[in-house]
């Protein structure tokens, strides 16, 4: 069949719509009738070069649909599903897919690094040339075949706007507090970078009862939303040294957990030096691939503070997706309040502007 698709041929390049030709799902795949897909900075960070990524690729890897066809094999889903892709693919049976971190699968890393699925092939193409897979969703496209093991039912009630941004934004900033840092209640925690990720991890940090929630910021309108999503403090790094800001809030101490969400090595060690002792920094954010961060010795040391990653929220999507739409249902988790524009898939690269221009929130593209 044939679907509009938004392509980044090469690193430096808009996102061109074509029309492309997407195969019927092989075993084990669906063919999915995509509704929505979220506006990431990750998406961006592979159209500048920052993220590797494999070309030409369909990009997009948070989104929502409805599955249109099943292939032979596929038990857990069928035509009329309501889903979200998941932009990690996991095997189910590896060693960190059973300890409960999927997104640290092996075969999820091959799809994101070659945009091919397991079998070394891909289910589009434009004029006979093969186009890849971006995370092995590809949620740019009207029509995309995604395997079953990354694909999520959800409920059908589910408004399917709101759905596509749970499946990168929210998991990956509420998780991190839950499952990465395991914010305690009581605790102080700073969000350097309060964007579409980091303003999920004010309100997952809200969520989880933290004391103070300190949203550092360039931009007004970030941490204007900062306070709306639960930020007890608000610091303006253009005006302010975040750091000296957060010890003064902290009365000299640091606070407890320090989360990076921009991808920067600065605000990254700005996170390790605003922590007090066992703090924890936690690196949300996603930098150039070949960049290094440094960090002092003696507080490593002498402080017991911790410096780690997260990615995908350190979650299990399958069980952490449906509790967060529970935690929408009973009224603690905003999801409304998030998204705050919706553009027809025709204007996703004047979406991308905006977001580089620092407007809203979290947009989404409609099919
Ligand atoms: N200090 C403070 N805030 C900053 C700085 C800085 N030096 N530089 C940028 N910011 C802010 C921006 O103003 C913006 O509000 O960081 C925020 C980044 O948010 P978005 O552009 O909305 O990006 P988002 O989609 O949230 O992704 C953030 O997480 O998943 C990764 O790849 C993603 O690296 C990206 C990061
Ligand atoms: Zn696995
Ligand atoms: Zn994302």
């Amino acid at each position: 069949m044939k679907a509009k698709a938004a392509i980044l041929f090469a690193v430096g390049q808009k996102l061109d719509i074509r029309e492309v030709e997407v195969e019927p799902p092989r075993s084990g795949e669906v063919l999915i009738k995509m509704a929505a897909a979220g506006i990431c900075h990750s998406d961006l960070h592979v159209m500048t070069g920052h993220l590797a990524g494999p070309t030409p690729a369909i990009l997009g890897h948070e989104g929502s649909g409805i599955v249109a066809e099943v292939g032979p094999g596929v038990t857990s889903l069928k035509p009329g599903d309501q889903v979200i892709p998941l932009w990690r693919l996991s095997c189910g049976v590896c060693e960190y897919c059973s300890e409960g971190r999927p997104a640290l699968c092996a075969a999820g890393s091959q799809v994101r690094m070659t945009g091919r699925f397991l079998d070394g092939t891909t289910r589009f193409k434009l004029d006979g040339m093969e186009i890849k897979h971006f995370a092995g969703v590809s949620t740019f496209s009207e029509y995309s075949v995604i395997p079953e093991q990354a694909v999520l039912k959800i409920p059908q009630d589910f408004p399917l706007d709101r759905a596509a941004l749970l499946g990168c934004g929210v998991i990956t900033g509420v998780g991190a507090v839950f499952y990465a840092a395991r914010v305690k209640p009581g605790s102080s925690v700073a969000v350097i970078g309060t964007g579409g990720v980091g303003i999920n991890v004010i309100q997952g940090a809200a969520i989880a009862g933290a004391e103070k929630i300190i949203a550092v910021d360039l931009l007004p309108n970030k941490l204007e939303f900062a306070r709306r999503f639960g930020a007890t403090h608000a610091i303006n790094a253009r005006e302010t040294n975040p750091v000296e800001a957060i010890r003064a809030l902290t009365g000299g101490r640091g606070v407890d957990y320090a989360f990076e969400v921009i991808g920067l090595p600065a605000t990254i060690r700005q996170a390790f030096d605003s922590l007090s002792k066992r703090g924890m920094a936690i690196a949300v954010g996603v930098t150039p691939m070949t960049t290094e961060v440094s960090v002092p010795i003696m507080p490593l040391v002498f402080e017991e503070r911790v410096l780690t990653g997260s990615v995908y929220g350190s979650s299990r999507p399958r069980i952490d997706i449906p509790m967060l739409i529970n935690l929408y249902r009973a009224g603690k988790l905003k999801l409304d309040e998030l998204l705050t524009r919706s553009y027809p898939f025709a204007q996703i690269n004047e979406a991308y502007e905006a977001l580089e221009r620092g407007e809203g929130l979290r947009s989404i593209v409609t099919f």
